[in-house]
């Protein structure tokens, strides 16, 4: 299957509110923001201008605006953005975001080379453009000054291949546009080919509630039940993997 932006923006744009409630619903447990904003805190200074690529409605924009960092927000999905900037005008910190643009992360090319001292790509835009994440990673590294910092987010595909495809069986069933997760090896031989120096990388295995994340993808019946059977980590809870890169252009 190959990666289709006009529907990860139409599932985003109906996926709505629901996006920023993942870290309270059990989707996302709760450790994983910590460790999120954990490197913001660490990275970012205040006058950094900084993207922040699948902003989505801004849990992250409103910390890194809170660290007076100037912002410029952008994601796939027009009804993500016009949440963040709800959310942002509700915090009153919209007056640290300089831009808020619809942007794929496959092709940045609005903005110029070197024109962020850091780039932010959180919550997984990488595992939804597969064969084409060579392109995005090139993209984070052209608008990143040199001696900046891009900072990422996402899931990843387990060291065994066998538990990979299981993982992917499983994201398949849940939602058949899914393709497969990336795992650490092919994103660190991305970052190296792309000269990128790894500064720090944080990895996480998570239990993430089954039942909110079959149902926020449509999955019902017995398409359901057939997704449920396949979880990695059984009908309690869906197992992933998180990491955390750090990488100085
Ligand atoms: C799981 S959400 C993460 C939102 C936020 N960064 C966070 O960590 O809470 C993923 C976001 O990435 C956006 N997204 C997915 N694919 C993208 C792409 N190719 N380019 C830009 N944004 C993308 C989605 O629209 C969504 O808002």
């Amino acid at each position: 299957m190959k990666y289709d932006p006009t529907h990860v923006a139409s599932f985003y744009d109906a996926y709505g509110d629901q996006e920023w409630t993942r870290f309270d619903d059990g989707r996302t447990p709760r450790p994983s923001l910590e460790v999120h904003l954990e490197h913001l805190r660490r990275f970012i200074k205040p006058g950094d201008y900084v993207l922040d690529i699948g902003a989505g409605p801004g849990r992250f924009t409103i910390e890194l605006a809170r660290l007076g960092a100037a912002v410029t927000v952008a994601d796939i999905s027009a009804g993500q953005l016009a949440l963040n900037e709800a959310r942002l005008t509700a915090e009153g910190l919209e007056d640290r975001v300089v831009e808020r643009a619809v942007a794929d992360v496959l092709d940045l090319a609005q903005w110029e080379d070197g024109a962020f001292d850091v780039t932010v790509c959180f919550g997984g835009p990488l595992s939804y453009i597969l064969d084409d994440a060579e392109t995005a990673v090139a993209e984070l590294v052209r608008v990143t000054r040199l001696g900046g910092t891009i900072v990422i987010e996402d899931q990843i595909a387990p060291v065994d291949p066998l538990a990979a495809l299981e993982v992917d069986r499983f994201e398949r069933a849940r939602d058949p546009s899914h393709t497969r997760l990336l795992p650490d090896v092919d994103l660190r031989h991305l970052f190296e080919a792309n000269g990128l120096v790894l500064e720090t990388r944080r990895y996480r295995t998570e239990r993430r509630t089954l039942d909110s994340y079959l149902e926020l993808a449509g999955c019902t019946g017995e398409e359901r039940e057939r997704a449920a059977a396949l979880s990695p980590g059984g009908r309690e809870g869906y197992v992933a993997e998180s990491s955390w890169y750090v990488l100085r252009r």
